[in-house]
C-alpha cells in the first residue's frame, strides 16, 4: 500500500498537505502514516492462519513509542537488542511473554532486565552468552528461557553489511554438535529453559529460497533434539522480507507466512518471525527543503546524520518533489551540509527544482531515524505522525541546547 501520493499536484501523507506540514513544522522532519504501519503490521498478524504463531517487529527498525504502539495494538510481539528497546516496548505497555531478545552482546544488566521482566526467550548467539545467562539466572533465582540462535550458512544475498547468515558473520552458532551440546546443557541446567532454535540470515531479502533453506536446517536441528527429549515450543525464522526501493519486486508478508505455514503444518512448534523494515520503511519519509543549487548537486537541509543509509551501504532511495513539476528535469546528486564527501542522500535523481523547494526522500521509515546521530551538531529531526487529517509531533525537533545538556566544561 502507498499512503504517499499526489492529490491535485501536492504530495500528501495521508489526507496531509506536506507542502503546509513543511511549513508549519520544519525540516528536516520524518513522516510517518499510521495507516500504512497499522496496515503492514496487520499483513503479517492476519496471514497467519495458526493464532499461536507470533509476528515480533523488529524494534531497531524503527524505534518511536507512538509507533510502537500502533504495532503492539495490531498484534505483533517484539523483537528487541538491547536493555533501552526492552525498556522502550514494557513502557508501551507490550506484553513480556511476546519479547524475543536477539544479539551478540547482551551484558549481565541487559540479562537481569530480560529475565526480571519475563521475557518470552533470550536469542542466545553464543556459548559464552549460554552460561553468562545461566549464571545470572541463578544469581536472580528465576530460570532464563532460551533459544540458540543457529546460523545456518545461508547467504541471503544483498548488500555484504546486511547479510547475516553466512559462516563467518558474526551471528549465531554455525557447529551443528556444540549447539545439540548447548540445548542439551540447557535441557538439564536448573536455571534454564530451553524453549526454541533461532536463526536470522539478513535483510532487504527478495526471494523465499533463504526462507525455506533455513526452515529445512532448523527443523532437522529441532528433530535430532527430540532424539534426546527436547521438546520446542517455538522456530523463529527472523526477519528480513525486503521492501520496493527501486523496482525490486519482493515477496509479500502473506506469500512468506503461507509457504512457512505448509511447511510447518506437521509440526507441533509455533512459528515466529522478526520483520522489521517491511513494517516501518514504506511508511516514512524525510521531509527536507532545498538550501542552495550548485553545479549538478542540490545541497538540502538534511544530512547523512538523518539518514545515513546512502552513506553506509550506498543504499538507493527514491526522491520526489513535494509539489509536483516536471518541465525542467534534470539529473541531480543530493547532499547534505556536513563535511564529508560520503554525506550525500541520492545520486543521479531527476527532478524539476528550485532552491526553497521541499522534497521527499521517500521509503526512509526503516533504518533512518534510528541511525541518526549530531555529527556536525547538528539537532536530530522531529518525527511527526499522520493519522487521516491530523499531524502530531511524536518526537520533538532537538534544539541547540540539547546538544549541550550532558556536557561539562572541566577547569584546567
Ligand atoms: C535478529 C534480527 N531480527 C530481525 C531483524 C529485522 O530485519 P528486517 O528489518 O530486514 O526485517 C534484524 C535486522 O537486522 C535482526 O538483526
Amino acid at each position: 500500500m502507498n499512503t504517499f501520493e499526489y492529490i491535485d499536484g501536492r504530495l500528501h501523507c495521508e489526507d496531509v498537505d506536506l507542502s503546509i506540514l513543511g511549513e508549519t513544522y520544519g525540516t528536516p522532519s520524518y513522516v510517518y502514516s499510521k495507516k500504512t504501519i497499522h496496515e503492514n503490521a496487520k499483513a503479517y498478524v492476519n496471514s497467519f492462519t495458526n493464532s499461536d504463531n507470533l509476528a515480533c517487529f523488529a524494534v531497531k527498525s524503527l524505534s518511536n513509542l507512538s509507533i510502537l504502539n500502533i504495532i503492539k495494538n495490531s498484534g505483533c510481539g517484539f523483537d528487541i537488542v538491547s536493555g533501552g528497546e526492552l525498556n522502550r516496548v514494557l513502557s508501551i505497555g507490550a506484553e513480556p511473554k511476546k519479547v524475543i531478545f536477539s544479539g551478540v552482546g547482551k551484558t549481565k544488566k541487559e540479562i537481569e532486565q530480560g529475565i526480571n521482566s519475563g521475557i518470552l526467550s533470550f536469542n542466545v548467539e553464543s556459548e559464552s552468552e549460554l552460561y553468562r545467562i545461566e549464571k545470572v539466572a541463578e544469581e536472580i533465582g528465576s530460570p532464563a528461557p532460551i533459544s540458540i540462535r543457529i546460523n545456518p550458512d545461508i547467504d541471503s544475498g544483498g548488500h555484504d553489511y546486511i547479510t547475516t547468515g553466512r559462516k563467518g558473520d558474526k551471528f549465531g552458532i554455525s557447529e551443528t554438535r556444540k549447539i545439540i551440546d548447548l540445548c542439551k546443557h540447557a535441557h538439564r541446567a536448573k536455571h534454564l529453559k530451553i524453549v526454541g532454535l533461532a536463526c536470522h540470515i539478513g535483510s532487504q531479502i527478495l526471494d523465499l529460497d533463504g526462507f525455506i533453506k533455513s526452515a529445512d536446517k532448523i527443523f532437522e536441528l529441532a528433530d535430532e533434539l527430540a532424539n534426546f527429549d527436547i521438546s520446542l515450543e517455538f522456530l523463529d525464522l527472523g526477519g528480513g522480507l525486503g521492501i520496493s526501493y527501486e523496482d525490486e519486486v519482493p515477496p509479500s508478508p502473506f506469500d512468506l507466512i503461507s509457504c512457512l505455514e505448509e511447511k510447518f503444518k506437521n509440526r507441533k512448534e509455533r512459528l515466529i518471525l522478526e520483520p522489521g523494515r517491511s513494517i516501518s520503511a514504506n511508511a516514512g519519509i524525510l521531509l527536507t527543503q532545498v538550501e542552495y543549487i550548485k553545479d549538478n548537486f542540490l545541497i538540502v537541509d538534511a544530512a547523512m546524520n538523518d539518514l545515513l543509509r546512502p552513506s553506509l551501504y550506498k543504499a538507493h532511495h527514491d526522491v520526489c518533489n513535494v509539489i509536483d513539476k516536471k518541465d525542467n528535469l534534470k539529473k541531480w546528486n543530493i547532499v547534505g551540509p556536513i563535511c564529508e564527501s560520503s554525506d550525500f542522500l541520492a545520486k543521479n535523481i531527476s527532478l524539476d527544482v528550485n532552491e526553497d523547494d521541499l522534497i521527499a526522500i521517500k521509503n526512509a521509515g526503516a533504518y533512518g531515524f534510528v541511525m541518526a546521530s549530531n555529527y556536525n551538531s547538528r539537532p536530530k529531526a522531529c518525527e511527526i505522525l499522520i493519522d487521516g487529517n491530523e499531524s502530531k509531533i511524536i518526537r520533538e525537533r532537538e534544539t541547540l541546547d540539547d546538544l549541550l545538556e550532558k556536557e561539562k566544561i572541566v577547569n584546567d
